[in-house]
């Protein structure tokens, strides 16, 4: 009975928030997450230059667009192909791969005031192992804020709960002044994700980001008989 109501309730807030992107032509239901995220924590601020990472099919690089306005930039990552976007650059590729890494910090060319991850792994079923694979998701993006978040900028991340969140936010606190976790309305009431928002960077104290490795000079190395 709870179980059907939950299932009940979690269909109707689908639904509603499905109606509600239509509407207003954004492109996901997650929109309205960042947008609620935006209004309680003011994540943005006209002009600024933004990074969303797991940014398919764009509701997210839609909301950031419209915040930071026409001279603020937004650079989206996928794995997936997104439609093209109004003043917001793509980029097809894996995060976690060293070459979508290196095209990113290319196409940033200097430093960030906010990072997004919106990135979900595929769910495998086994609720622990996507737990595991959703904090590692959200450790590259981490990443991506020792590279290129300024002083003082703001990440985003979406996560699935469990017994591995400490330990993340245990390195969000190692960087950021302030963690929090939320839970936005526009997420489902049933939903195990919650996003958990850092402010005020204060750099990369004591880690020293992992050496990057270009596609052709691992293959030339591997030519060599080397091994990565
Ligand atoms: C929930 S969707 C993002 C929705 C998006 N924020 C929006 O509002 O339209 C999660 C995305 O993360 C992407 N993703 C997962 N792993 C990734 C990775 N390793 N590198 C880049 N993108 C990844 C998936 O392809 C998927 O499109």
């Amino acid at each position: 009975m709870s179980d059907l109501h939950d299932r009940w309730v979690a269909e109707r807030h689908n639904e509603y928030y499905y109606k509600l992107a239509k509407k207003l032509d954004y492109r996901s239901r997650a929109s309205f997450k960042l947008l609620q995220i935006d209004d309680r924590f003011g994540i943005f601020k006209e002009g600024q230059s933004v990074v969303d990472l797991g940014a398919c099919p764009g509701g997210w690089s839609q909301v950031a667009k419209e915040r930071v306005g026409e001279d603020g930039t937004v650079i989206g990552v996928d794995l997936r192909y997104i439609h093209p976007l109004e003043g917001v650059s793509f980029i097809i590729g894996d995060i976690t791969d060293d070459n979508t890494m290196i095209r990113l910090l290319d196409m940033v060319g200097g430093k960030v005031d906010v990072v997004l991850s919106d990135m979900a792994p595929n769910i495998a079923g086994a609720y622990s192992m996507d737990h595991a694979r959703s904090v590692e998701l959200c450790m590259y993006a981490v990443d991506v804020c020792d590279r290129i978040l300024k002083n003082h900028g703001k990440l985003v991340t979406k996560v699935f709960m469990g017994d591995l969140l400490e330990g993340y936010l245990d390195e969000l606190r190692k960087r950021f002044e302030n963690v929090y976790v939320h839970s936005p309305k526009a997420s489902r009431p049933t939903s195990s994700e919650v996003y958990v928002i850092s402010t005020n960077f204060l750099g990369a104290h004591n880690v020293k980001p992992k050496k990057l490795v270009r596609e052709e000079v691992k293959a030339e190395f591997s030519a060599k008989g080397g091994n990565f």
